[in-house]
């Protein structure tokens, strides 16, 4: 007998048959008479219901305390008072796995923190925590369909490095045998490299860290990142196309795998979005967000900003995503490609969807010296990088791609207020446990 999907297990069974189901116990009603357990799995919950003899049995229920894990081997019985489904267990055996210890150490009040502390208990007492996850594996799983019909191969790039892997800042130090160590902070360097090692088309999906120090609902330490990096591309432009299919081809498998249970439980739906994305110019968008100008050569969009245009554009077209291109060169870092005639502006962009970046990508600066110089204009010292710049000394192809944060994405997909939610374990400058 399968041992889980507790409501299809039980509810698919014909009425006086005999299965054996596994769960854990979610609540327990002990009446003078009757013995009710409510056993609960992922996929729902069924009532256990024994009627009381003074036999070994009634005395294992009494017991059973909250989150125990149990198997029990019982009669399936039709009984339309049931408010479960209409269905209960008659138990003949239980076997007590794991008794858990009571009480608990969360409830409904616990805050936040507490949740965090006790992820575990969290997300197993809320089934629609792990749907999260659930979602998140059909989201790689089409990416990596998409990405692999598109012809890349998966790279799995070093996370321990010898050098920063972008700029330097926000980058976790670590011993290493009496060296210093960094974590990567991006695949950047490394699938840039696998361009330069014959890779055409590159993709990783892997962890990214991140020394900042955010306290906001978007920013973590440790996050998975899906990295993408195309070679032989004739500008940016062929970098938006694929991610805006990928992107097409995600949703629309999420929608007809989880559309109704999202929905359901997220209160949100769950819709393809329709090809070309929106693009605009950073100057575009500085217009609309009202914070800045392009000739200050120093305007980024904040994250009010971002939700400026995103509402503007959501408004103008329909359209929950927005490629924002052309940022100018002072934002952005040395090795995205400048466009010709615009040496103040990178041929690059950020995808926001609902207001929120959930990615950046350019075109790569693959001349050798264009590319020196553009390292030492930022005060960047080539020394450290020389294994990177020798990339670029024997045949590098024109490329480009992007990066893109699995849990942002997440967070818009299915409405949730932080991206705390969308990670099993957070990592923030205030949280390393559990
Ligand atoms: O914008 P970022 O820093 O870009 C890069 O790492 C480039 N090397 C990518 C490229 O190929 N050009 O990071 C990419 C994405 C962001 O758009 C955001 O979705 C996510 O990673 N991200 C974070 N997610 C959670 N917490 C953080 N601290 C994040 N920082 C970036």
């Amino acid at each position: 007998t399968p041992i889980s999907a507790l409501p299809a297990v039980v509810g698919s069974t014909v009425a006086g048959s005999t299965v054996t189901i596994a769960g854990w116990v979610q609540a327990l009603r002990l009446q003078r008479a009757m013995q009710f357990i409510i056993i609960r799995d992922h996929s729902g919950t069924v009532q256990v219901t024994h009627r009381r003899d003074g036999g070994p049995l009634e005395a294992v229920l009494e017991g059973l305390t909250a989150e125990s894990a149990v198997r029990i081997t019982g009669q399936v019985k039709a009984n339309p008072v049931v408010s479960l489904g209409g269905i209960e267990l008659i138990p003949e055996t239980v076997a007590v796995e794991n008794l858990a210890q009571a009480p608990l150490p969360i409830d409904e009040r616990t805050g936040p923190e507490g949740r965090q502390d006790w992820r575990f208990l969290d997300v197993r007492r809320r089934p629609v925590a792990r749907l999260v996850f659930e979602v998140q594996t059909t989201v790689e799983q089409a990416m990596r369909e998409f990405a692999f019909t598109e012809g890349c191969t998966e790279m799995h790039t070093p996370k321990l490095m010898g050098t920063a892997s972008e700029s330097g800042a926000e980058v976790f130090e670590l011993g290493y045998f009496g060296r210093k160590a960094y974590l990567a902070q991006s695949p950047q360097f490394y699938k840039q490299m696998a361009i330069a090692a014959g890779v055409d088309r590159v993709f990783e999906i892997g962890p990214v860290f991140r020394a900042e120090p955010s306290f906001t609902s978007r920013h973590t330490t440790e996050f998975t990142g899906v990295d993408v990096e195309l070679a032989w591309i004739d500008s940016v432009e062929d970098v938006m196309s694929f991610e805006e299919q990928m992107l097409a081809h995600v949703l629309a498998t999420v929608a007809a795998a989880h559309g109704a249970a999202i929905e359901e439980h997220f209160k949100t739906e769950v819709t393809v979005p329709r090809l070309p994305f929106p693009r605009l110019t950073m100057a575009e968008a500085l217009q609309i967000s009202g914070t800045g100008s392009a000739d200050s050569g120093r305007a980024d969009l904040d994250h009010a900003g971002e939700q400026a245009v995103g509402a503007r554009v959501l408004a103008e077209t329909g359209h929950e995503f927005a490629f924002v291109t052309e940022y100018p060169a002072s934002v952005r870092p040395f090795y995205h490609l400048r466009p010709d005639g615009k040496p103040q502006l990178t041929a690059s962009f950020d995808l926001l969807w609902k207001g929120l970046e959930i990615t950046t990508g350019a075109q790569r600066e693959h001349r050798y010296d264009v590319l020196l110089a553009q390292a030492t204009e930022k005060g960047l010292r080539p020394e450290p990088m020389a294994d990177y710049l020798n990339c670029f000394r024997y045949g590098c192809p024109p490329h480009g791609g992007f990066g893109l944060g699995l849990g942002r994405l997440l967070m818009v997909l299915l409405g949730l207020d932080s991206i705390r939610d969308a990670t099993f374990l957070f990592r923030g400058p205030n949280r390393l446990t559990p």
